[in-house]
């Protein structure tokens, strides 16, 4: 019986691509899966339903109330949280000179601030039980620079560095680890990440569930391993 047996898990961005394949690997190991979405109802809920017909939640992530209403449902209707997985995310594609005001909060609001206050009330829903395991997904652009991606990567070197901040302010109760997934592709290989791939020193593209190691390694871990980076790519940052 693996350690997550029973334990309650929000997974963010639960619908589609990685988030979903997480979802399925931690309800495969028998973990209470909460099932959170935006716009991808359908598919939504047949994640859940692969789930072991998980509950699911709706909400705009760029909305601190609609995060505080999030974690109050989940309170209402899982009991506890255990485990908490900032998966949902934005990407965009845009020289830094073009950038403007609103594509700079498009990224920022969903892949850093509704992280942080994910973290902090999922942190609080925790606490009533005793504690918990967070598991924010950054990425190899929070490590890496890259060049047509600047706000993209600024976002996710703050979830990095916010996710050591965090892990001092919430130990011992909670531990906050990262997990940086290297290139990931649904499908969607196009001239940008082709190079990547080729690049990659494991010479191929990653998997959802790989991403899904990293996070099950975490939410298991005793918590005595908090504060740290994985970085799931293939050995892509070592270039
Ligand atoms: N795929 C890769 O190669 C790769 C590489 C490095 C890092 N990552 C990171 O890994 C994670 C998952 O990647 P992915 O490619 O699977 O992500 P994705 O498909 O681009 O996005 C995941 C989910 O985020 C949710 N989301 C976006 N904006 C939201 C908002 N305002 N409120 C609530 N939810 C919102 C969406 O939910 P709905 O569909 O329900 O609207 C979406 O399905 C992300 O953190 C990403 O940055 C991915």
């Amino acid at each position: 019986m693996s350690e997550l047996a029973g334990k309650v898990v929000l997974v963010t961005g639960a619908a589609r691509r990685i988030g979903r394949g997480i979802a399925l690997r931690l309800a495969r190991e028998g973990a209470r899966v909460a099932i959170h979405y935006s716009n991808s109802e359908a598919e939504a809920r047949a994640t859940a339903a692969e789930c072991g017909d998980a509950p699911v939640f709706r909400a705009n992530l760029e909305s601190v109330a609609a995060i505080e209403r999030l974690f109050g449902e989940v309170g209402s209707r899982m009991g506890r949280l255990d485990g908490l997985v900032n998966n949902a995310a934005r990407f965009t594609r845009i020289h830094p000179l073009e950038v403007t005001e609103a594509d700079w909060d498009f990224i920022h609001s969903v892949n850093l601030k509704a992280v942080f206050f994910c973290c902090q009330q999922g942190a609080k829903l925790m606490l009533k039980t005793g504690g918990g395991r967070i598991v924010n997904i950054s990425s190899l652009g929070g490590i890496r620079p890259w060049g047509m991606h600047s706000h993209y990567c600024a976002s996710k070197a703050g979830v990095i560095h916010m996710t050591r901040a965090l892990a001092k302010a919430l130990a011992p109760e909670i531990t906050v680890n990262s997990v940086a997934p290297g290139v990931i592709p649904f499908g969607d290989l196009n001239e940008h990440s082709i190079p990547m791939v080729e690049a990659t020193p494991a010479r191929r593209p990653g998997t959802a569930d790989e991403i899904a190691d990293g996070v099950a390694f975490f939410l298991k871990s005793t918590n005595f391993v908090t504060g740290q980076l994985l970085a799931v790519d293939g050995g892509l940052a070592l270039r």
